[in-house]
């Protein structure tokens, strides 16, 4: 049996615990070993639920627990998951995550303490929710070399642009909406000032280049300046508003930026809607590959989770990590971007 402690249970953590549940027959299939939820850290309690069996409200519980093979860490934010991903990583416990704040700072490191423990950090939920594009970009896109990244990568954000171009919808009403269904960060202001995308923009291009990228220097506007005014123009245009995070690789350079465009419908963007996501990708020899789905929510983002769990359930003392190797994780090191 393959022991699991969820840490953080609110909407991921819950989803995460619902779909190992769910789909349990068919998870024990892939792995030929039965997954089981021994932990759950988190400092509420949830009387009458049937996490309350497993709820622990200290982390040492977990840590010093022998038992333990994998720690899923969905509690967002940087401290303390960074803190606590690295020190399971160091017990020789594999981590799984969906969180993208803690990825685009610490991920390189996180990786390589996984190489040397010889288990794995799997991170596919950190950008675009239910989306394959993290494995697809270190794996079946690998005779690449891609030069450009263009995504819708905020369900909250596009659901709220959405609605308020459709329907008319208020700011502020929207946001709440998109709240409600569980698609915002705990702090929505990393949604809607457009730091959630700058993230999964920093992760996705130090992953499609092999180089760190800093999301520090990634300029980024959100969309909280955008009006019903500025909606009514765009469809007086034909076209509609995306926030998009980009990215271009020239040369040994990297541009990115977050910002709110105007989209027409000769773009396949055009109709990413609701809470969807959209992410382009260029290579070399492909051309355009696009990855559509829910970029956002408690099932689909949790459902990436898992498979990183199945995954590592199946490696428990092998480092896979989406392939990636030591050459490129030295590549996409904190140390090695010149100034
Ligand atoms: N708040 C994020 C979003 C969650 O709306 O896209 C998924 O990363």
């Amino acid at each position: 049996m393959i022991q699991v402690a969820i840490l953080g249970y609110g909407t991921v953590g819950s989803g995460v615990y619902e779909v190992l549940k769910t789909n349990r027959d068919s998870i024990k299939e892939k792995t030929g070993d039965e997954i089981h939820v021994k932990y759950v850290l988190d400092l509420r309690d949830f009387p009458g639920d049937p996490v309350e069996e497993v709820l622990v409200h200290d982390y040492e519980k977990i840590i010093s627990d022998p038992d333990v093979d994998i720690v899923v860490e969905v509690m967002g934010g940087v401290e303390p998951a960074h803190t606590f991903a690295k020190r399971a990583l160091e017990a020789g416990k594999s981590v799984a995550t969906s969180n993208k704040a803690m990825v685009a700072q610490c991920g390189v490191e996180l990786s390589k303490i996984a190489r040397e423990k010889n288990i794995n950090f799997l991170f596919e939920a950190s950008c675009g929710g239910g989306i394959p594009i993290i494995r697809p970009l270190n794996n079946a896109l690998t005779a690449e070399v891609i030069d450009e990244i263009t995504g819708i990568l905020n369900g909250t954000t596009n659901y709220m642009l959405y609605k308020m171009s459709t329907e008319g919808c208020d700011f502020d009403e929207v946001l709440k909406e998109a709240q409600e269904k569980g698609y915002a960060e705990a702090d929505p202001t990393a949604d809607i000032e457009g730091h959630d995308v700058c993230r999964k923009i920093a992760i996705l291009s130090s992953l499609a280049y092999g180089k760190f990228v800093d999301f520090q220097e990634i300029p980024t506007e959100g969309i909280t300046k955008i009006t019903a005014m500025d909606m009514k123009y765009a469809k007086e245009l034909g076209m509609t508003v995306k926030l998009l995070g980009t990215s271009r690789k020239v040369g040994d350079q990297v541009y990115a930026q977050v910002a709110p465009y105007l989209v027409g419908p000769s773009s396949q963007l055009y109709s990413v809607n609701d809470v969807f996501n959209g992410i382009f990708v260029h290579g070399n020899m492909l051309g355009d590959a696009m990855f559509y789905g829910s970029g956002a929510g408690k099932l689909p983002t949790a459902s990436a989770v898992v498979a990183d769990i199945i995954e590592e359930a199946k490696n428990l003392n092998k480092n896979v990590m989406y392939g990636l190797s030591e050459e490129k994780m030295d590549l996409m090191s904190v140390d090695n971007v010149e100034e």
